[in-house]
């Protein structure tokens, strides 16, 4: 049997380290990734747990300009939306925050969730479709980690039409949206969420709830 890795001590602590500091990234400097580097981080994601090894991810690269026009579009008009919900203070809070780098950032991928493949013969997902969505989220947090790792920020954006996405993509009508992400060089480095610094929410200590 191979024996597997150990993890020092100090290993343990930079893993802790990287968890504080991964944050949700909206503000890039323009540099563009080295040549390699989404395809390196992708093939991590694939490494990610997943319903009866279904690996439902589905990773969509948005470079031309029209696309990314078009979903920047629909951002602005889903946030436009988003800002009638809320009044007086909060709606002056919302409208000041940045909620999305698409103007900045170099790489930027759309992650969907395929409900059609047969991958895993529908191990474990039979009561629980949602858990092929799950599975697509555990590939989005496995690469926003191996991201953080290597310095690159990663930002996630939902304030987008879902149909609306699959058009603008041109994706299969049984993929549903995980969220469109930004990727690049962090211009800003910080310990605490943008959220908390600019007010709209704190983050609380963990609590257990045991029933
Ligand atoms: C499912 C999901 C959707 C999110 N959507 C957005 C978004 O549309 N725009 C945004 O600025 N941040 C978005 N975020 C990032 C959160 O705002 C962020 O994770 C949270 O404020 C905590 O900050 P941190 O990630 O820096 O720790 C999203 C995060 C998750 C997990």
């Amino acid at each position: 049997m191979t024996p597997g890795p150990q993890f020092p001590d100090d290993f343990r602590a930079a893993l802790v380290n990287l968890f504080l500091w991964r944050r949700d990234v909206r503000r890039f400097k323009p540099t563009p990734l080295p040549e390699g580097a989404l395809e390196r981080l992708l093939g991590i994601a694939s490494i990610a747990p997943s319903v009866g090894l279904s690996q439902p991810w589905r990773f969509v690269v948005v470079e031309s300009p029209q696309r990314r026009e078009a979903v920047k579009a629909c951002f602005e008009r889903c946030n436009a939306e988003a800002l009638t919900a809320f009044c007086g203070e909060r709606a002056a809070l919302y409208a000041r925050l940045k909620l999305a780098g698409l103007n900045e950032a170099p790489c930027q991928f759309a992650v969907f969730a395929d409900h059609a493949t047969e991958q895993g013969h529908r191990l474990g997902r039979m009561t629980m479709p949602a858990t092929i969505e799950y599975s697509a989220v555990m590939a989005v947090h496995t690469l926003w980690l191996a991201a953080r790792a290597e310095d690159i920020g990663m930002g996630w954006v939902s304030i987008l039409d879902p149909a609306e996405m699959a058009a603008i993509l041109d994706t299969p009508p049984q993929w549903t949206l995980i969220g469109y992400f930004c990727l690049g060089y962090p211009s800003q480095e910080h310990s605490v969420p943008e959220l908390e610094r600019e007010g709209w929410e704190v983050r609380r200590p963990p609590t257990i709830i045991v029933r």
